[in-house]
């Protein structure tokens, strides 16, 4: 599996993209040649996607016909099938060509596949808008991930004594959205590179919560935070970063914070024995290929070690019971 893991993948990403798992959900069980023809596909091409979607367990063939693996049909029921799917699509089109640099990123320390993403910037995200099918993917992924594990971040994150929240490159602001949504007396302030402020600025529209959820144009690394705030967020962005740029964001959100506030890091962890779990492994390649310098779905233990060096006392793990890798750590400026 590890050796033909890239061809496995492939079959996933097809089958996605022709729609194969949809229409079994619809329509099946359906014969090899009713599922031909649907797609659109010649007898050998089917025979190919089938047999490769079988092998794999994503489908079961019996005798004549094919139907959805439960798996599948389990994702469905619980809709996460579309999360899926748009994850599917990321590592398609955003991860998969520059993992072939994978080992020398490893060799020089350093992002050696942003070359395959052009565009002007150091990083992938000033490179999104300058490819517009990417970033159209990375922001549908993106918001998918963070539904795949927020309504736990809401459910944890207790804001009810808090009125200001501070969200540090809050993407397309679907984690400012919910938790606004979940704590009505609650404004959020979203940073973010100027380049996506008005995907943020239509999400926070369409959720009908402009004036209590805003955006403002910052570079996190380089301009000083907004201060005064109850609560700072980190959502899947110490995975970004080295671990001396995450303790300086965090000494930033430190000063953000009014005394007794809390900082909340809310993204994949790995574990303390540095093996595993899976995702977080796999995922890691991502983050040490492509959109920054330095970054990999780090163990608990080592955004502890940043949070006690920018000063945070009460740390407090929140490991949650998705199937992504999802954790949540808090700690807090004395008061
Ligand atoms: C992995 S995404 C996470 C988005 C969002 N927090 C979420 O959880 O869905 C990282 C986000 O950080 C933003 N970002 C990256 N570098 C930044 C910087 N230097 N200043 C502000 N935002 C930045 C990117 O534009 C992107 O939207």
């Amino acid at each position: 599996m590890i050796l033909f893991g890239h061809a496995a993948f492939q079959y996933l990403n097809a089958a996605c993209e022709l729609g194969l798992f949809e229409l079994l959900a619809e329509k099946g069980p359906l014969t090899s040649k009713d599922i031909r023809t649907a797609l659109d596909l010649e007898e050998r091409a089917g025979d190919i996607l089938l047999l490769g979607c079988a092998a794999l367990g994503l489908v079961h063939r019996d005798g004549p016909t094919c139907r959805l693996s439960a798996e599948i049909t389990d994702l469905m029921e619980r809709d996460e099938w579309t999360h899926v799917v748009n994850t599917v699509a990321f590592e398609q089109y955003v991860v998969y060509e520059s993992q072939r640099d994978f080992t020398d990123s490893l060799r020089h320390n350093t992002n050696v596949g942003l070359r395959r993403v052009p565009g002007d910037g150091t990083g992938l995200y000033r490179r999104l808008s300058q490819n517009p099918h990417m970033e159209e993917v990375f922001y549908r992924y993106m918001r998918s991930w963070s539904q795949l594990a927020n309504a736990h971040l809401v459910r944890h994150l207790d804001l009810s004594g808090a009125r200001t929240l501070l969200d540090c490159g809050g993407g397309d602001a679907v984690n400012a959205t919910a938790l606004a949504q979940a704590n009505p007396h609650l404004r959020v302030t979203v940073l973010e590179i100027p380049e996506s402020v008005p995907l943020a600025e239509e999400a926070i529209r369409a959720a009908g919560l402009q004036g209590r959820v805003t955006v403002r144009a910052a570079d996190i690394l380089e301009d000083p935070f907004p201060t005064g705030f109850d609560c700072v967020l980190f959502a899947h962005q110490l995975v970004i970063w080295t671990p001396e740029e995450n303790t300086a964001l965090l000494r930033k959100a430190h000063t953000a914070l009014a005394p007794g506030g809390r900082v909340a890091v809310f993204n994949s962890m790995s574990d303390d024995t540095g093996d595993g779990p899976l995702i977080a492994a796999l995922d890691s390649v991502y983050f040490a290929s492509l959109p920054a310098e330095g970054g990999m779905i780090y163990p608990w233990s080592r955004h502890e070690a940043s949070m006690r060096a920018a000063g945070f006392t009460e740390l407090r793990r929140i490991p949650l019971p998705t199937w992504t890798p999802h954790g949540i750590l808090t700690g807090t400026r004395a008061a």
